[in-house]
């Protein structure tokens, strides 16, 4: 049940965002005072469309390998991460879990497709019952529910990943054919994944790690 490669693309977004650019250091400190508190959705989504990363600063972070995206620390601690994502022309993620966390995905250049779904059932849901992450995988019969599409540009409305909404495939379309970048936080940081493959109708899990840090 792979999603064919023609996908609707949303219009795009209204400007919402004019964020004040900071030097690194600064962005962190605020990034970093958020994480002492109590971290919800909304605190951080107004954190990252009112401050975001100075050019200069945020060339720094930027590493590409032409066939896959590249993920770039910046910042790290017990409850949260923060990383700038290099996308090439033309890449895609598979279609991956969030582990049940929280993320906020913030455009600087170019412009992505986020594709949302909703697991329906799968034929291993016991796996599911462990402590510290979403799932141990391995099903062999999944049910997938493709929701709607969303279109993150600069300045536009941040992407998120939340409790509910836990599962997606991002991809920066080749016919765009241009370079993306984009800044994502995460709460708490996680080394894994779940993956699937409709077409196979598997599930597991798939270490993630910095390309730089
Ligand atoms: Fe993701």
């Amino acid at each position: 049940m792979e999603t064919p490669d023609s996908v609707s693309i949303p219009k795009q977004p209204a400007h919402v965002a004019d964020p004040v650019a900071l030097p690194v250091d600064e962005f962190i400190e605020g990034v970093r005072k958020l994480s002492e508190g109590l971290i919800t959705k909304q605190k951080m989504y107004e954190f990252l469309v009112s401050y975001s990363l100075r050019r200069e600063d945020l060339e720094r972070y930027k590493h590409w390998n032409p066939d896959r995206h590249t993920r770039n620390k910046i910042f790290r601690n017990d409850m949260l991460e923060v990383m700038i994502i290099c996308w090439p022309v033309g890449v895609k993620t598979p279609l991956h879990t969030h582990n049940g966390q929280l993320g906020w995905m913030s455009m600087y250049e170019g412009k992505l497709l986020v594709e949302n779904f909703k697991k329906i059932r799968c034929n291993a849901p016991e796996n599911e019952q462990v402590v510290g992450i979403d799932c141990i995988a391995g099903a062999t019969k999944i049910e997938m529910q493709h929701l709607a599409n969303e279109l993150a540009v600069p300045g536009g409305p941040l992407n998120t990943v939340d409790k509910t909404q836990t599962i997606h495939r991002i991809q920066n379309l080749a016919e765009w054919n241009e370079r993306a970048v984009s800044m994502h936080v995460y709460s708490r940081p996680i080394d894994s994944c779940v993956v699937f493959d409709m077409d196979a109708q598997t599930c597991y899990r798939r270490d993630l790690k910095y390309d730089y840090e």
